[in-house]
């Protein structure tokens, strides 16, 4: 394909499989003639590359490698051990290098996953786009706040699509939870509390250290980035989360998944109020981030939300999301959405053994005569809809392929620049609370501090 660029091609080949290649002859009738027909040729592939290529990496590349058309063809990351794996995983092909901006002038590449430490998302997803690149961004979208205009505005100017990692944004049953809550099976939401909680040493970011680790085999400037100076420090390179200068603490690895997903059932753009407190309870390890994190928020659509990450001893893994309404309320939690509803007698209730038997008599016979007893066993909770993933469904696939199906159709994606940002930006606010030691306030339609 001498006179097309792939991602003309791939729009050009998916939209004509979709049957829609009349209307695209008004538009570039030398493409659709290159390229009607083609959509099943190899060339429909997209071509991706990997930007950090760690625990994350990893996992998300394979993921992205399952999808149909998809393929991994470089990988870049700062540790050698990592990049020689990379080999090992997907061949001796797979072009590897230190440097990112090595696979940013490739031009058989369309598409990046950045699965680098958060202090590196900005500078990585900014110089892919202006690449010419789509962007697959781990979440938190953000490191600092000044990074989320600049990622929305170059997505923009450039028309590449920017998708963030908070996979729950594709995963069916958070559309199920969405479908419902939008149906009113739990009535006016009031409340949501969720929690992310971990009970081990590799959840409270104890990563293993490789024992080759050195200034020689990781690049330890490459790391650093804008971060401050100082000499090599293993644990830091491989436990980065741990420290503020490179992560964002439990409020941008955790947090951000559980606003992503309120977010997205609610289809609320975020808090206007919000106040943390945490702490550092166990791991006095050096860190700088509390193990212990609770943090309160107001949403403008008249909902609370609490949510909690527990380092300590906060069981396994124990992810749930609870959305409480005035008729019942969602669980979601374990691959499953769980609706309880709760019905509320319609009588006010009455506290009158204080008064004299008399007084007590008189109140009851009225009280009756407006309140006839309709239901004398009492309210019950009737589990009304339950909704379970499919055993081993993996919702980072599906998120995968819908930003491979956004590459392809230039159509944007749910979890694009400015949701990415409404996310991380929403769940910073609980380091700026504790930071300032005050309630912080948040437009989130402007998506500013204020
Ligand atoms: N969506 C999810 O559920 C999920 C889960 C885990 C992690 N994450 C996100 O993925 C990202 C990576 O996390 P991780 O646990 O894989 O960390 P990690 O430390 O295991 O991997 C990061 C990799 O980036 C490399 N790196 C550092 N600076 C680089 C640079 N300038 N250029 C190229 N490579 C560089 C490191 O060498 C390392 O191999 C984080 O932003 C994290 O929040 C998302």
């Amino acid at each position: 394909m001498p006179t097309l660029d792939r991602r003309t091609f791939l729009k050009t080949a998916s939209l004509a499989a979709a049957g829609t290649n009349l209307h695209l002859l008004a538009e570039a009738p030398h493409e659709l003639a290159l390229t009607a027909g083609q959509a099943s040729s190899p060339n429909n592939q997209i071509q991706f590359a990997l930007i950090g290529a760690g625990i994350r990496g990893q996992s998300d590349a394979a993921t992205a490698a399952q999808v149909p058309g998809a393929k991994i063809v470089a990988v870049a990351d700062a540790y050698d051990g990592r990049l020689a794996h990379s080999k090992e995983l997907w061949g001796n092909d797979i072009f590897t290098t230190r440097d990112y901006r090595e696979i940013l002038s490739r031009k058989d590449i369309d598409a990046v996953i950045i699965a680098t430490p958060d202090h590196w998302h900005r500078q990585i997803a900014v110089d892919a786009m202006k690449a010419g690149k789509d962007v697959y961004c781990e979440k938190p979208m953000i490191h600092i706040y000044a990074d989320g205009p600049q990622m929305i505005e170059t997505a923009r100017t450039t028309n590449r699509i920017l998708q963030v990692g908070s996979q729950r944004v594709s995963n069916i049953v958070y559309a199920k939870a969405k479908e419902l809550l939008a149906a009113g099976a739990i009535g006016q939401l009031n409340m949501v509390t969720a929690r992310w909680d971990r009970n081990s040493s590799t959840g409270a970011w104890n990563y293993s250290v490789p024992l080759d680790a050195d200034s020689q085999t990781c690049d330890w400037p490459r790391f650093l980035g804008s971060a401050p100076k100082i000499p090599f420090n293993a644990e830091r390179f491989f436990q980065w989360r741990k420290w503020k200068d490179y992560g964002t603490g439990v409020a941008g690895d955790l947090f951000v998944h559980l606003f992503s997903g309120t977010h997205y059932i609610t289809g609320a753009l975020g808090p206007t109020r919000a106040m943390a407190t945490g702490a550092i309870r166990f791991w006095k390890d050096g860190r700088d981030v509390p193990d212990v994190l609770l943090g309160l928020f107001d949403y403008p659509e008249g909902f609370n939300l609490s949510l909690r990450v527990n380092f300590v001893n906060g069981g396994e893994e124990s992810e749930g999301l609870t959305f409480t309404g005035s008729e019942g309320s969602m669980e979601v939690y374990n691959g499953a959405v769980v609706v309880a509803r709760t019905p509320r007698e319609k009588e006010p209730g009455y506290t009158v053994s204080t008064f004299t038997n008399e007084m007590q008599k008189r109140y009851l016979d009225q009280y009756r005569q407006k309140y006839p007893v309709e239901n004398p066993t009492g309210p019950t909770s009737a589990t009304l809809e339950k909704f379970v993933a499919p055993k081993g469904y993996n919702d980072t696939y599906d998120h995968f392929r819908n930003f491979f199906d956004a590459v392809r159709s230039r159509k944007p994606v749910t979890e694009d620049a400015e949701f990415g940002f409404r996310a991380a930006g929403a769940a910073l606010l609980s380091n700026l609370s504790i930071e300032r030691n005050s309630v912080v306030q948040w437009n989130p339609k402007t998506m500013k501090l204020a």
